[in-house]
């Protein structure tokens, strides 16, 4: 095994049950000098190893500045993540990175942010959100959308209140399936952007979610003269490797753990709609 490849042991120091099938997992390299080192760009992920179990990448959701956890939220699908959902604090993992290419913080730089994410979507795009607050001279206007399929799969509530209270930022919640409590909309992401006043050389547009969602969005903001190199995704494949070795996450003539996740709609458009690609 290459060192690239190598995991480096983590604790888990907390962690937070936010759905049945949906858990938050705060690690710290137990190597402290490793952990001092640690940094990351917004969109970049990890690979989240359980010895004899296997390894699979999970977006870092942390704040890039705390450097004293990091920080994923993971919907239990598999082996892999039902056994990363059976660890309790103290218990110990591998995990190598971070990897990828990350949301493009500098090139969104002076324009209005649109970030739209679907279901858990949301995670990757997290620490971009507060990225960005944190830095509101250096971005206009954030619209933040979300929507989830039920009501009860939306998570980090008092987040999206909070964010809600910042000036220049407006926050739009929808559900497929409401329910008597949910504060937001029923229907797709896209009934919102009518409402939402665009410049489209002025804005970018950031996404994460199911590809149905982030097709729609993207013919809604082309529509709008959004150009394509504005446009944003973090794209999902299987993954290997993590590090542009072993063709496992090719997405046309790219690699998403390499070249992505994060690519604009420039870069994606060849490969788009092509089944098996
Ligand atoms: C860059 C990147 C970031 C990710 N970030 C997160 C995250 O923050 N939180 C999270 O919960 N998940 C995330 N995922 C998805 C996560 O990696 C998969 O759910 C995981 O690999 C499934 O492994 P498993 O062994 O539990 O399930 P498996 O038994 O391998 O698979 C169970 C089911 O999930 C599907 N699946 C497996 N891997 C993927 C994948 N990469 N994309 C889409 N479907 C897949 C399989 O086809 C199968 O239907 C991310 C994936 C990528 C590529
Ligand atoms: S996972 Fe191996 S090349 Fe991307």
């Amino acid at each position: 095994m290459s060192y690239a490849l190598t995991p480096f042991e983590a604790e888990v120091i907390e962690r937070h049950d936010e759905t049945p099938d949906l858990f938050s997992l705060q690690l710290r390299l137990t190597d402290a000098t490793r952990q001092a080192q640690y940094r990351f760009v917004p969109g970049q992920f990890n690979m989240l190893y359980l010895p004899g179990m296997g390894e699979v990448p999970i977006s870092i959701v942390s704040d890039p500045e705390d450097r004293h956890v990091i920080n994923h939220t993971i919907r239990k699908v598999g082996s892999v993540t039902d056994n990363l959902g059976k660890l309790q604090v103290g218990d110990r993992l591998g995990l190598r990175g971070p990897y990828g290419r990350g949301w493009p913080i500098d090139a969104a730089e002076g324009t209005d942010l649109v970030v739209v994410t679907g279901g858990l979507g949301c995670a990757p795009s997290v620490s971009f959100i507060e990225y960005a607050l944190r830095r509101q001279s250096r971005y206009g206007h954030i619209h933040i959308i979300q929507g989830v399929k039920h009501a009860h799969d939306f998570i980090w509530r008092e987040r999206y209140e909070l964010w809600r209270t910042y000036p220049d930022v407006d926050v739009w919640l929808t559900a497929d399936t409401g329910d008597t409590l949910w504060p937001g909309k029923v229907g797709p992401v896209t009934q919102f952007f009518d409402q939402l006043s665009i410049a489209p050389q002025r804005t970018s547009v950031i996404m994460c979610g199911p590809e149905g969602m982030m097709n729609a969005v993207v013919r809604d903001m082309r529509q709008r003269n959004v150009p394509d190199t504005q446009i944003w995704l973090s794209m999902e494949r299987n993954m290997h490797c993590a590090i542009g070795s072993c063709g496992r996450c090719q997405l046309g003539a790219k690699f998403v753990c390499r070249d992505g996740p994060v690519f604009n709609f420039a870069e994606l458009a060849p490969y788009w709609g092509h089944k098996g690609v």
